[in-house]
């Protein structure tokens, strides 16, 4: 197994398990002066298996410190895996609400902590009615938030087994529930069959509610108001297309911000995961917002901008046309200023060889308004993902393009303009595809600035 220095694919500041297998970020939250991210950890193997939850905190979202293992299925409720949920301040203590996992069905547990390290479950506690039409296996991601006097309580299901939705619970003090009604339904089929993950919160004076769509259709979100403990959706759009980010799940910062983490998963096949030994990433932690027509807005938190280094040397090539800049690295954070000029592609390229025999490419087609990940040479490995990665970004007239672009060796976060975000992995396998270049077909100017990045996990041993 590679160390951590030695492994070109291996993320240093976009979060990581210590070892083995993470997916979804969970219990997202900040206590005595630590934001917390808790989250699906199998710590014996790159792979899905027997699922606890590991933990992590920081002082100020740039620097994480591993935490002790804070769940661990046992017999009882969660015996075959402690499946994801969320942090809340109950009466002065800290609570988890998770799914209790079994092989024949899902259950909502909870359990409590007086030091944030230890945690005791509470099976007097554990939630197990649901409505009749909700299969026995399609309950589970508890969210717990506080609103007008009442604890609620967000689960995601699926009504017969054909539809994601919604459920709501309340309670008076955040240990007794009671089932209510669904707080939304689908309105649509093609938004899957059951609804993981679904996250409630306020942003502004709307309500947002997103969701991961299972079977594999990437995370949804809408934008809308919560009347009579209904939620009534105004707008909605897509969270990362093609699913290259899932399980998305905020919190509320004291200083008010909404900060918002997702699961990065791999897109390699099984043997190179297992020979590096760990599998998955979180995304850096974004800042929402919603925009004036109600879109979702996003951007790194602005305390990232502490981890980087000295500006990367950016060469003009001198041209007007094609390459008209570059620069190397493959742990980098950019950002990029196109004022287009007609209707040609512009695009920056990542990770290239020099002899262009690997080579990512983010591209803009303003006719289509279609931003591309292009990973068809991203890798010459047959054994990882080639798709391109595609959104529909609309520029308003006169409104320049602008990518902020997270490269952190196998993750790319494409953020463009703030309201599109494409996260996807790329798997070069040459050490000297490390060349990274602006370009543009027609007429544009754009300016560029990157930056080196630096880890997020300084204490963190590496073997
Ligand atoms: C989403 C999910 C959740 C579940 C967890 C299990 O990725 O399937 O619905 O609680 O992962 O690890």
């Amino acid at each position: 197994m590679p160390t951590t220095d030695q492994d070109m694919h291996r993320p240093r500041y976009h979060f990581t398990a210590p070892s083995g297998w993470i997916n979804d970020p969970n219990g997202i939250g900040f206590y005595q002066g630590r934001y917390h991210v808790f989250y699906q950890y199998n710590p014996d193997a790159p792979r899905w298996d027997r699922i606890q939850w590991g933990h992590a905190s920081s002082a100020d979202l740039v620097q994480w410190r591993d935490e002790p293992i804070a769940l661990v299925p046992s017999p009882g409720d969660d015996a075959d895996g402690c499946f994801s949920g969320s942090f809340a301040v109950v009466d002065g203590q800290p609570t988890l609400y998770y799914t209790g996992y079994t092989l024949e069905r899902q259950v909502q547990c909870v359990a409590t902590s007086s030091d944030m390290l230890s945690w005791t479950k509470q099976p007097a506690r554990t939630i197990r009615e649901r409505p009749a039409d909700v299969h026995l296996q399609d309950f589970r991601d508890p969210y717990v938030f506080q609103h007008g006097g009442w604890w609620y309580m967000v689960v995601g299901a699926s009504a017969d087994h054909a539809r994601g939705q919604a459920l709501l619970y309340r309670s008076a003090d955040g240990v007794d529930w009671a089932y209510r009604h669904p707080l939304f339904t689908s309105p649509l089929p093609t938004l899957g069959v059951v609804w993981e993950c679904p996250n409630f919160f306020q942003l502004g004076d709307k309500w947002v509610l997103t969701v991961s769509v299972w079977p594999n259709l990437g995370a949804h979100y809408f934008v809308g108001r919560f009347a009579d403990e209904r939620f009534i959706a105004e707008s909605d759009g897509v969270l990362d297309s093609d699913s290259g980010a899932f399980a998305h799940l905020a919190m509320q910062a004291p200083d008010g911000r909404t900060l918002q983490w997702a699961w990065i998963k791999e897109q390699r096949e099984q043997p190179l995961i297992d020979a590096d030994g760990w599998s998955g990433a979180l995304t850096v932690p974004r800042e929402l917002s919603l925009d004036a027509q109600q879109r979702l807005q996003m951007r790194p938190a602005a305390a990232l901008q502490a981890l980087r280094g000295a500006p990367v040397p950016v060469a003009a090539t001198g041209a007007t046309r094609g390459e008209l800049l570059h620069f190397t690295g493959r742990c980098l954070d950019i950002e990029a200023t196109f004022t287009l000029h007609d209707h040609h592609k512009v695009a920056l390229t990542v990770l290239a060889a020099p002899d262009g025999s690997e080579a990512t490419r983010i591209e803009y087609w303003p006719d289509a308004r279609r931003l591309t990940v292009v990973r068809a040479r991203s890798s010459l490995s047959h054994q990882v993902s080639h798709q391109n990665v595609v959104g529909h970004l609309e520029l308003d007239a006169g409104e320049p393009l602008h990518l902020r672009v997270l490269l952190d060796h196998s993750v790319l976060e494409v953020y463009a303009n703030q309201r599109l975000c494409l996260t996807t992995r790329v798997y070069p396998t040459l050490a000297e595809s490390v060349h990274a270049s602006l370009s543009v077909e027609g007429h544009a100017e754009a300016t560029l600035q990157a930056w080196g990045m630096g880890s997020i996990h300084l204490d963190r041993q590496t073997t």
